[in-house]
């Protein structure tokens, strides 16, 4: 949700900033602009809409000369989008331009203070009011006029600005909202991300909530909030460009789920040694583990789905309540937590504001903090007392598809490393479901060879409005990652019921050619699965059911057409079983036109409540 990028070095920074804001689009943004010192003064140029409105407006860059600068891609909270409201805000005068993440919670009271003092205001945003309380405290150090400000403002933020006064600095702040620095020779960045400066710099700073860091040709310095110098160590992004780059697929959501099974083997591999998980970065002790009584799981959407097969999951391995909670409701709902609940937080982003507020809450109450984040030394990452990486690479399609895939393998390698400490299930359960686990990438690489049936089913009911997707257990946990999945990208209407609830309402929706997907991967409730799909067609409904290989037949008996996933260890069926949902609501979107990798109005991080 909304990005940053500030730049300061030898070359032109037009082209540099707009080429970086390319590879934040994926965010999420309805504005974008920029402001660059062209030797006498700030040159601002914004507007609502695409970037590449910004970018005609400015000849690609060609428009404005200058070697440091700032711009950004808004989503729109306080003002709506319009280009007034737009970022770079600046303050009166036009000397001071700021960029925004995040929200100014004081602003109100500040906007009074300053109209008291004379100022007038342009916009409705609460970013206009840093910038021109910052031009109210400016002396001539703009470092210090932004020490000032900090004082006074309230909120989650993330700043880069620029004084056309003291234009040979950038001035970057960061407070709940994620910023990094980028090191290079004769330049320096800022950005919200890796994926917007990778090409130019792969040696990174990640900023701490309270920090200031002021960025020059010749390097950056840190400091504290209280203007006191900060060392900072430099991380290297071992990643390539082209992880951030289409690579020839037509939308980054395909080349993405076809990355799920080198995904996997980066997750799995390196944590399986002689038949046993091994979780070097896992560092709670035995006496804790065993002392465990209870495990929450908190976490928004796909990652809540997630936490969805880990609750079914890990309560057959440990045999302890697992209760999975959304975020959101996690932080108002008083939970039973104390020093005995181990609460899992998964996020793709690790910047995700429910979750990381409810990962405050739980670490207020008492609770040990275990999270499984895919972004390397972001905020959920850093504030946890373990973390689990995903590896899973930059995501750039707004929907999730290989963060989930890996999210869903490390929670089963947790759940069987932790059942080992706890000696919960026997070894040959546990040795059963790692050689299964190790096969994975392959299995799903079978999967996905089967792409051009799934986009032949696509093309069967990519005009339905409304689908149901239906089953028990994990499969029912799957059939909400399908279902989200679908409508995220297709903005067609769908549900994900637990098949045994259809008689308790929704059944009265099913008529003449609703499209039902069937989820039958568990073979133990294969039988009700059945019972089920028989319902809905004696109802009208075209099903397209989902098993294991073997079942095929059984089921033919009943749905309208079948995918199949090769048999696995109970645990990861869903692993396997994502992989044509995805397919499907990808080539149904295909087919209907629809703005893939940036579904309308969804954001890749979502960074407000
Ligand atoms: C759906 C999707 C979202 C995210 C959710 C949580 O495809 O991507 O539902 O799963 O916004 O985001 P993270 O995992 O970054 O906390």
């Amino acid at each position: 949700m909304c990005g940053i990028v500030g730049y300061v070095g030898r070359e032109e920074a037009a082209p540099i900033l707009l080429d970086g804001l390319a590879r934040l689009e994926y965010r999420g943004y309805d504005s974008a602009g920029v402001a660059i010192f062209d030797g006498t003064k700030l040159q601002v140029a914004k507007t609502k809409g695409r970037l590449r409105a910004l970018s005609d407006m400015i000849q690609g860059g060609a428009a404005i000369h200058g070697t440091i600068g700032v711009g950004h891609t808004r989503w729109a909270t306080h003002g709506a989008p319009s280009d007034v409201n737009s970022h770079p805000q600046v303050s009166r005068s036009g000397r001071i331009a700021v960029v925004h993440n995040g929200i100014i919670e004081n602003y109100a009271e500040l906007k009074e203070f300053l109209v008291g003092q004379g100022v007038g205001f342009a916009s409705e945003t609460d970013t206009e009011v840093v910038a021109q309380l910052i031009e109210y405290f400016y002396e001539g150090d703009i470092l210090k006029a932004v020490g000032r400000v900090l004082h006074r403002i309230e909120g989650a933020y993330a700043l880069g600005i620029i004084c056309a006064d003291e234009p040979e600095r950038l001035i970057a702040v960061r407070k709940d909202s994620p910023l990094i620095l980028g090191l290079g020779d004769g330049f320096s960045f800022l950005a919200s991300d890796v994926t917007a400066i990778i090409k130019h710099t792969r040696d990174v700073i990640y900023m701490e909530d309270g920090e200031i860091a002021e960025l020059t040709r010749e390097g950056v310095k840190c400091y504290n909030h209280l203007l006191q110098p900060v060392s900072k160590e430099t991380s290297h992004v071992d990643w390539e460009i082209d992880a951030a780059e289409k690579g020839g697929y037509e939308h980054f959501m395909l080349k993405e789920i076809m990355e799920q099974p080198e995904a996997l083997r980066r997750a799995i591999f390196p944590r399986v040694k002689d038949g046993q998980v091994v979780l070097e970065d896992f560092t709670l002790d035995d006496d804790y583990v065993a002392a465990i009584r209870k495990i929450f799981i908190v976490a928004c959407g796909s990652s809540y789905h997630v936490g969805m097969v880990g609750k079914y999951n890990l309560e057959k391995l440990l045999r302890i309540p697992v209760e999975v909670t959304l975020a959101s409701e996690f932080r108002y709902m008083e939970p039973i937590v104390d020093e005995h609940t181990l609460v899992i937080v998964i996020s793709q982003s690790g910047e995700t504001l429910d979750t990381m507020a409810a990962l405050r809450e739980a670490k207020a109450l008492g609770a040990k903090i275990l999270s499984i984040v895919n972004v390397v030394g972001s905020s959920i990452a850093r504030e946890s007392d373990v973390v689990l990486y995903t590896w899973a690479g930059p995501e750039i399609a707004v929907a999730t598809t290989k963060a989930y895939s890996t999210q869903l393998a490390v929670i089963d390698l947790l759940g069987l490393y932790l059942a080992k400490k706890r000696g919960s299930a026997d070894d040959e359960r546990i040795l059963t479901a790692v050689r299964e686990l190790l096969m994975l990438p392959s299995k799903l690489e079978q999967v996905l060879e089967k792409q051009e049936d799934i986009q032949y089913f696509a093309s069967q009911y990519f005009n339905h409005d409304s689908i149901f997707f239906i089953g028990r257990n994990v499969d029912y946990a799957l059939g909400l990652e399908g279902s989200l999945k679908l409508k995220e990208i297709s903005y067609i209407h769908s549900e994900a019921y637990a098949s045994g609830e259809l008689k308790h309402g929704t059944i009265s929706l099913i008529e003449d050619g609703t499209l039902v997907v069937a989820l039958a991967t568990y073979e133990k409730l294969f039988d009700k699965a059945m019972s089920n799909v028989v319902e809905v067609r004696s109802r009208g409904a075209d099903v397209l059911a989902l098993t294991t290989e073997g079942r095929e037949e059984a089921m033919a008996k009943n749905a309208n057409a079948i995918i199949t996933i090769p048999d696995t260890d109970e645990l990861l069926l869903p692993s396997l079983g994502v992989a044509p949902l995805q397919l499907l609501a990808y080539y149904i979107a295909l087919m209907r036109g629809c703005d893939i990798d940036k579904p309308r109005n969804l954001a890749k991080s979502v960074t407000v409540e």
